[in-house]
């Protein structure tokens, strides 16, 4: 199946950049594709205030060089308690902050500064509706007794839901969904849409857990079960406007992915957007590509899509493609995707 596609350049709707010699080393691959990223502020210390976004902002600019004009990180803020609601307004109006991230603490990396329930914020959430200041869920239930493979379901039902009924006009995106519950959450929610990874919608929870549990595989949310992975293929799949490409691309050094414990990411920013093409050509559904990579998250957020183009080809590639990179600091992240790559080049027309 041979085929050859113009997209306008996409936008990455959530990334994780890191910082220092890992920004240095994974900055470029997300600059050479994507016009907007918008960045995760889930760093040590978190990026809480304007100044901290503003400072981050500058470090990735300066780290992604001159080569990619088109690249604009645009800058989350992570709730916390702390977070001060007239820095919030003011960052948001000098449009330097773009979104607040909520983290439920202890879900993922770095979310200990995250809250112990959404509901609790709903002062700030009126404030960010009446401002048009979007919030960006990771929606994972840390409540132990409840089965992994169901707590996405369960903060939905159980805090998302309500924040809804009570905050109608705030904007949220449902970020990396990882079920047919998220899916539907995003359908029948007015002002919700949702991000979808690249390993979301290839990957299913046997890839991670068999023959033997795979560290490389290994995010939160997790990946969940094949019937999960199937509807939100073809949600994406369908050009609807209230799903996008966000791709959680984060990068762990490989000593912290194969260590006593494994840390949850996924490092997709070098090849992610030809495992989503792939997905779209399997379905013959490449026609609505374009709406998912460059289109429905840029509408969703008040913008225009690229004026700039992306040129994909599908085609069996001879050369070698790297499996991993390193940082100056000698640290090695282990690249997604390599098999669908070989299938395509990607070149800016
Ligand atoms: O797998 C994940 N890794 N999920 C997240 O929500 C955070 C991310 C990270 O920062 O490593
Ligand atoms: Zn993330």
């Amino acid at each position: 199946m041979d085929l050859t596609i113009r997209i306008p350049r996409p936008d990455d709707w959530h990334v994780h950049l890191r910082d220092g010699a890992m920004l240095e080393a994974v900055v470029g691959y997300t600059a050479r594709r994507f016009r907007y990223a918008m960045i995760m502020p889930n760093l040590n210390p978190p990026i809480a205030t304007t100044e901290l976004a503003d400072q981050y902002r500058q470090r990735i600019l300066r780290a992604a060089g001159n080569q990619s004009p088109e690249f604009q990180p645009l800058m989350t803020v992570y709730c916390s308690t702390n977070l001060d609601q007239d820095d919030l307004i003011r960052g948001h109006e000098a449009g330097i902050v773009k979104a607040v991230k909520y983290y439920p603490a202890g879900a993922t990396t770095n979310s200990d500064h995250g809250g112990d329930n959404i509901l609790n914020f709903i002062d700030l959430f009126e404030t960010m509706a009446d401002q048009k200041i979007p919030l960006l869920v990771h929606a994972e239930s840390t409540n132990p007794e409840i089965d992994l493979f169901d707590r996405e379901a369960a903060f939905l039902e159980q805090e998302l839901h309500p924040l809804c009924e009570q905050v109608p006009n705030l904007q949220v995106t449902v970020e990396h969904v990882s079920t047919s519950a998220g899916v539907d959450f995003a359908l029948a929610h007015q002002r919700v849409a949702a991000s979808v990874t690249p390993h979301h919608l290839a990957k299913n929870s046997s890839d991670l857990m068999a023959p033997e549990f795979d560290p490389d595989l290994f995010c939160k949310p997790i990946i969940n079960s094949e019937a999960d992975r199937q509807a939100i293929v073809s949600a994406v799949t369908s050009g609807n406007p209230s799903f996008f490409l966000g791709t959680d691309s984060a990068p762990h050094p490989t000593s912290e992915k194969y260590g006593e414990e494994a840390k949850a990411g996924i490092f997709n920013a070098a090849y992610g957007l030809e495992v989503v093409a792939e997905i779209f050509a399997k379905e013959n559904k490449i026609k609505y590509f374009s709406s998912f990579a460059s289109k429905n998250g840029a509408a969703f957020y008040g913008y225009e899509p690229s004026q700039d183009e992306l040129q994909l080809t599908r085609e069996q590639v001879d050369v070698e493609l790297a499996s991993t990179l390193s940082t100056r600091d000698g640290d090695k992240v282990v690249l997604f995707g390599r098999d669908e790559a070989s299938h395509w080049t990607v070149s800016p027309i």
